[in-house]
């Protein structure tokens, strides 16, 4: 591929992101109507997932991001749950249960999710309204070919020259 190719691809993976967010998160059985409700919503049934989850860097996923960049979209898309998305992350102050990677980060949208597992009868077979892991979810968020530590160095720089 040549490089003005390359550019294109990655600014159209970037922009294009929130877009195959939905598709990756509706593909699997989500229903449309389906909003993001934040991860201690998840934590009173799974309990040991959230331990597991707790433990790992997705959980402090927002903590990184210093000063303006809570509020950068461009940062926003990976290091909150269900940025731009209904029910999904808006700021810092009025939905402070999206920040970082949470569960819904990966298996998408719960409100319906809930809605059914609050009437299930265990023993009956029931539509589970959620993605256990649809194959792209990773991809969403990581991208091998990106060292991300070193784009933010360079954008961090940037911003840095400009307040000067
Ligand atoms: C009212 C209880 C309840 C709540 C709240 C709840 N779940 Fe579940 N969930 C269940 C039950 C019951 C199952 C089926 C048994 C199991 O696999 O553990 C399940 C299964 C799942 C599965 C596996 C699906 C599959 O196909 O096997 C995932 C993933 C999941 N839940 C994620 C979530 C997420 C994310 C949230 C928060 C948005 C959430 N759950 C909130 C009760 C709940
Ligand atoms: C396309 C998704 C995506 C976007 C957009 C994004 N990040 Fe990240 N970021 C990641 C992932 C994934 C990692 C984990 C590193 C890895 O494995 O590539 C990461 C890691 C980081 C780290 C390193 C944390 C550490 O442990 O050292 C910082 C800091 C960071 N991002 C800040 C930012 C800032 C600031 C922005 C906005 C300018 C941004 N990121 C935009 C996905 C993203
Ligand atoms: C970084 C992505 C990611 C995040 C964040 C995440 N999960 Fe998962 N989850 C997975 C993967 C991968 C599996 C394994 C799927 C498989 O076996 O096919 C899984 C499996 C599950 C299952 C099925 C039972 C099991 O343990 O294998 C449940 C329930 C579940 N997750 C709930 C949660 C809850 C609740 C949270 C938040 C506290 C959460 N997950 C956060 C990726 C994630
Ligand atoms: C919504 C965005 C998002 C999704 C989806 C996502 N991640 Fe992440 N992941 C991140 C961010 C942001 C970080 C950086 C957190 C930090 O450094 O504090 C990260 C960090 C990690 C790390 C730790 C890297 C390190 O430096 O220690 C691993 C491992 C990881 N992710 C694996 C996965 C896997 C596997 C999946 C899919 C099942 C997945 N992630 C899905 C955003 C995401």
């Amino acid at each position: 591929m040549n490089s003005s190719k390359a550019v294109v691809v990655v600014v159209a993976s970037l922009t294009g992101f929130a877009l195959i967010g939905t598709l990756v998160a509706y593909a699997a059985g989500i229903p449309a109507e389906a909003k993001y409700v934040g991860t201690n919503k998840c934590r009173l049934c799974h309990l040991k997932e959230h331990k597991t989850w707790k433990a790992t860097k997705h959980a402090t996923s927002f903590d990184v991001l210093k000063g303006d960049e809570v509020k950068n979209p461009d940062c926003l898309a990976c290091h909150t749950t269900g940025y731009d998305l209904p029910g999904g992350f808006v700021s810092v102050e009025t939905t402070p249960g999206l920040k970082g990677t949470g569960c819904e980060g990966c298996h998408g949208s719960g409100s319906e999710h809930i809605k059914v597992a609050k009437t299930a009868d265990e023993a009956t077979p029931w539509e589970k309204k959620i993605n256990k892991v649809p194959l792209n979810t990773c991809v969403k968020c990581h991208n091998p070919h990106v060292n991300q530590k070193a784009r933010v160095a360079k954008l961090r720089a940037a911003a840095a020259s400009r307040s000067d």
